[in-house]
């Protein structure tokens, strides 16, 4: 990295500097360099920056985490573990995983960032989450200065949230994680948009690869390619009301998209709200909606942190007014203007 920016260490390519940045590309090098920093100095860690909305200046130290190796335990017949260091490419281990046989991760074909990153917000797309298969993870804890072991329960994992995201921010950083992976994988194959591609495709009794292939169709039919268009998958995560709230929303709105969580109350798909408000589409300078998904922003080119947030809040502020649901940023703010 040849300066302090960090305009290409976000999908969303915000202009943004690191008062200090420093790249690790090995397992010891991003220890050794933890250990050297006070757990209090304030640290922002990357990985594929692709959930976050950087500000003009992050201060402190910004590591990057670029640390690679990825390997394979057979564990029984059928079951086999692979652990990635964290700063593999999500998407190189569900092609590797593939490449080799086994199942599990199709599902979860196409998204952006880190290994490292994706427990953080439990990734999740197409009925399957990060937690569905993640066994555990190693991760350095700024506060005692060791490296410790999360299995599954400890990771407290919920929707797009993790007990690194809202436990316990920033004290833990993520060095590799380990999923539970298998040679004759059980297919989740309910999502009506993936059961149409599948058909679309003449794949009745699709395999895993099948299943990657069409998540990554309709992925990039209704997503723009961070390459093309900054961006941060989904601004905002889906809200959750109870069940007598979205009975009343449902009766004011027909038509209104919810499915059941399993504690009983119901998840809204904020994409329809912002569509139902007029927003998709819709661009306000360098900043807009994405014409075919209303939960996408994106940088058009140009766009700063507060031209998104100004946008972002906008549509906060409609959705609100109209539905009565408060919309959360699934995207991190980091930094300051
Ligand atoms: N919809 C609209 N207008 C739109 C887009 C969608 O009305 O512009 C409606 C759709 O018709 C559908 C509903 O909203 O009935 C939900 O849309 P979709 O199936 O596209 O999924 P989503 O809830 O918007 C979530 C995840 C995505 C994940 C997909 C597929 C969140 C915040 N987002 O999106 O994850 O890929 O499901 O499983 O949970 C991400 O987190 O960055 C992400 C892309």
């Amino acid at each position: 990295m040849p300066d302090d920016r960090l305009d290409r260490c976000n999908t969303f390519g915000l202009p943004s500097r690191a008062d200090r940045l420093v790249v690790a590309r090995t397992e010891q090098a991003l220890v050794g360099q933890l250990r050297r920093m006070a757990s209090h100095e304030p640290l922002t860690v990357l990985g594929g920056g692709s959930n976050v909305v950087l500000r003009a200046r992050l201060p402190g130290t910004v590591l990057l985490v670029r640390t690679r190796g990825m390997r394979l335990e057979v564990a029984s017949d059928e079951r086999v573990l692979l652990t990635a260091a964290a700063g593999e490419r999500w998407h190189d281990l569900v092609r590797y995983s593939l490449g080799q046989g086994l199942g599990g991760l199709e599902n979860l074909a196409l998204i952006p960032g880190s290994a490292g990153a994706a427990p953080i917000q439990n990734i999740g797309a197409y009925g399957v989450e990060l937690a569905d298969r993640l066994v555990g993870l190693r991760a350095f804890d700024r506060a005692s200065g060791k490296i410790c072991r999360f299995d599954r329960t400890a990771c407290a994992f919920g929707y797009r949230d993790s007990v690194f995201k809202s436990g316990a921010p920033g004290r833990y950083v993520i060095l590799d994680v380990t999923l539970g992976l298998s040679t004759r994988p059980l297919l989740e194959t309910g999502y009506p948009e993936l059961r149409a591609e599948l058909v679309a495709m003449g794949r009745v009794t699709p395999s895993p690869v099948d299943v990657a292939e069409a998540v990554v169709r309709v992925r990039r039919r209704k997503l723009p390619d961070p390459r093309r268009f900054g961006n941060a998958g989904s601004f905002f995560k889906n809200p959750i009301v109870t069940a007598d709230a979205a009975r009343r929303l449902r009766q004011a709105n027909p038509g209104l998209v919810m499915h059941e969580t399993p504690d009983g109350n119901m998840k809204l798909a904020a994409a329809q709200l912002i569509d139902r408000c007029g927003w998709k589409g819709r661009r306000q300078g360098a900043a807009g909606v994405w014409p075919r998904h209303a939960l996408v922003l994106v940088n058009f080119g140009g766009a700063h942190a507060p031209d998104l947030l100004r946008l972002a809040e906008e549509i906060r502020r409609d959705v609100h007014a109209r539905f009565g649901v408060d919309l959360v940023f699934e995207a991190q703010v980091l930094g300051q203007d």
